[in-house]
């Protein structure tokens, strides 16, 4: 059975061939955007994993460590007033350590890992020092990229950050 158009006619073979391949040209495209989706980073800007905007330096009074929860670190503003950007991660198993301004401290829930404003390793069973994360000065606000924790056995004076 031919169909017949106004030029020439189609058969009922061409015309199914054709419709076929259009939908396997729209299936494979719709297949490579998912899984394209299902690849492609899912890091929001100014979210944990990204650059995160901690505020102005001012903002960080000398000797106080500061939470910031979008970025799951903690500003740490040292004597000096040098800053270093502290995950909040321990370096035993992973446990969230909660600073603890009464002691001065970051304790861990977990074990009782104990570390100081520098993050070093001042009792408890973690292996080294609370990871950093390298800080930089953009439009005035100091900016910590998430994505590139900074593993150390210990506090070095060369990784405090200065405005
Ligand atoms: S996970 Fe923090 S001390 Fe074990």
């Amino acid at each position: 059975m031919h169909i017949k158009t106004p030029n020439k006619p189609v058969s009922r073979r061409v015309l199914l061939f054709t419709l076929g391949g259009a939908e396997l040209v729209a299936l494979v495209s719709q297949f490579s955007n998912a899984l394209f989706g299902y690849f492609k980073p899912r890091i929001q800007p100014g979210s944990f994993g990204g650059k995160v905007v901690a505020g102005k330096p001012l903002e960080f009074k000398k000797g106080t460590v500061s939470h910031v929860q979008e970025g799951h670190f903690y500003v740490s503003r040292l004597a000096d007033g040098g800053y270093l950007a502290l995950w909040q991660r321990c370096t035993h198993l992973g446990c969230t350590v909660p600073w603890r301004k009464d002691l001065n401290q970051f304790v861990c829930p977990c074990h009782s890992s104990i570390f100081n404003p520098q993050g070093e390793v001042v009792g408890g069973p973690a292996p080294r020092a609370m990871d950093m994360f390298p800080i930089e000065l953009t439009a005035g606000q100091l900016v910590v990229d998430t994505g590139n924790p900074i593993a150390r056995e210990r506090f070095d004076p060369a990784q405090v950050f200065h405005t």
